[in-house]
């Protein structure tokens, strides 16, 4: 029997903590959807009592996720585990996971709870967890950076009343991979019941060693359970990144002797989904999902790589799911031909009339693109659905620049249930587009971040702009894509705009909790 890592994938919560990655529950069910066919044995679909609007998204992956554990975050108390609970509701296979801080800084200054109320905190909400459900992870929040007497004593207690994962993050990626690993086995030894529980790694990566702390954790300290994020998302500086910990046990295998149970070939379209629904741009020298992790620039490399490929490369490209970007369909592909490029693709479409709508885009898309590539049908169905309660929705767009005149646009758009045009001047086209969306919105919002990325190669590519806006202390993205870059900004803006005006997204940060 080999020695199997459980990669519990947090993309969906502790991911989406990072400002501006908020997800709607139809971009977390098709996320889920793609860490199902990954094979991600635990997905942690939200934080239920953090907002109605989690509640819901957390609900529906349960109802959607059959191959894989669906689990919700829950504070140390009965009301956030009873939420949990119910979320889970529908799940074939659930997991309620609680955290509590276990650090002296932690209890403290932000619970101000003394060791032993923790303690006992920790013990009766297991206890009551556990009679909602059979598997209980308890973690203590800032667990690297806590009093070893006192975590072994709370990690006992908690085995005792029934937790079955333990995780000992390090909250705020402080660890060095060494330290980390000896101190994951301390714990281990001197907790007398730790061979009844599975024991968990969870890193932040302020320092850039979440991933060489996992696996650390994992071969020096022995746990058998990596908390991870695709692409590595997260606050900060991020979380472990699930591709770079999986390929690592892979590719090492020789050295770390252990198995994970998750098909690589659906990483890259996994790192590209969440890339594409959240607009954080996976940068171009990022391991194994990277656009030129694979990419052979310099002469001699491509001398070795054409001799033998192995000279210059540990992994095969195929084997994380890189495709060449390859014409799949066209103009004249028929509905069928879409069809089943899209079952290839791994896209489910349960109803006819979504398959009609989603053909239709397709349609228009090829009309103005004669080359459709897979990326483009993926842009095609995250941008699919009209989420529900979308109260701003693109139009039409009409707009002039000629070289020493300022630009002017027009901007048709649907804002509930009228249609409103308005025309404003700007810097450039984009600029004027966006102010004359402003002028009908009147959100008030700051802008912060505007990037546009070529979906493919080539200036026949579809742009995709994501716009990042802030108000009143919220942070949301909003992605948009068109062949044409000034309506995928006018899309993105009201992307952004819609999660704005939508109140079931106000959400309480897990990290910031008391
Ligand atoms: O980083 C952390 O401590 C967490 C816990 C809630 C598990 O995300
Ligand atoms: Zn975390």
């Amino acid at each position: 029997m080999e020695d199997k890592v459980i990669i519990f994938d947090t993309t969906l919560r502790d991911g989406e903590q990072s400002p501006g990655a908020s997800m709607t529950k139809d971009e977390k069910v098709r996320i889920a959807r793609q860490l199902e066919r990954l094979k991600v044995d635990v997905i942690e679909a939200g934080f239920a009592a953090s907002s109605d609007g989690d509640f819901d998204a957390i609900a529906a992956v349960a109802a959607t996720v059959k191959d894989s554990i669906v689990c919700s975050l829950a504070r140390a108390n009965d009301k956030d585990i009873s939420r949990a609970s119910d979320a889970l509701k529908q799940a074939k296979s659930k997991r309620i996971h609680i955290f509590l801080a276990t650090s002296p800084l932690h209890m403290e200054l932000k619970l101000r709870m003394s060791p032993e109320q923790v303690l006992e905190q920790a013990k009766r909400s297991i206890r009551f967890a556990r009679n909602l459900c059979d598997d209980v992870e308890f973690s203590a929040e800032d667990g690297y950076r806590s009093e070893m007497d006192f975590l072994c004593r709370v990690f006992e207690a908690a085995i005792n009343e029934g937790a079955t994962t333990i995780n000992v993050p390090d909250t705020v990626g402080y660890a060095i991979p060494e330290l980390y690993g000896e101190f994951i086995k301390t714990v281990r030894t001197r907790v007398p019941n730790s061979d009844k529980a599975v024991w968990s790694v969870h890193c932040h990566n302020d320092l850039g060693m979440a991933v060489a702390n996992s696996l650390a954790g994992v071969k020096i300290g022995g746990a058998r359970q990596i908390e991870c994020t695709i692409n590595g998302l997260g606050e900060r500086a991020g979380n472990t990144a699930l591709e770079e910990v999986v390929m690592s046990l892979r590719t090492r295998k020789d050295y770390f002797n252990l198995v994970s149970g998750i098909d690589a070939s659906q990483i890259v379209p996994a790192s590209k989904l969440v890339s594409q629904i959240t607009g954080f741009v996976v940068q171009p020298n990022k391991a194994v999902v990277g656009a030129n992790a694979f990419a052979h620039a310099s002469g001699i490399h491509q001398d070795g790589i054409l001799k033998a490929r192995e000279t210059y490369e540990i992994m095969r490209a195929e084997d994380v799911g890189w495709s060449a970007n390859k014409i799949v369909l066209g103009k004249l592909s028929g509905r069928n031909a879409f069809k089943q490029r899209l079952q290839e693709l791994g896209i489910a479409i349960e109803a006819e009339g979504d398959l009609n709508d989603a053909f239709s885009r397709f349609k228009t898309l090829a009309d103005q693109k004669s080359e459709i590539f897979d990326e483009d049908i993926i842009s095609i169905m995250a941008g699919s659905t009209v989420e529900e309660g979308e109260f701003y929705r693109f139009i039409s767009l009409k707009q002039h620049s000629q070289t020493g005149e300022r630009p002017i646009s027009q901007v048709t758009l649907q804002m509930g249930d009228k249609e409103v045009s308005a025309e404003a001047e700007g810097n450039g086209p984009v600029d004027a587009s966006l102010n004359a969306i402003e002028s009908i919105a009147k959100s008030g919002a700051e802008q912060l971040l505007y990037s546009v990325n070529a979906i493919t190669s080539g200036t026949q590519s579809q742009g995709e702009v994501t716009v990042r806006l802030s108000k009143g202390g919220r942070i949301v993205n909003g992605v948009g894509t068109d062949p044409d870059i000034i309506a995928a900004s006018a899309k993105a803006y009201l992307s952004a705009l819609n999660k704005l005006h939508d109140p079931r997204r106000e959400k309480l940060n897990a990290q910031m909790a008391p």
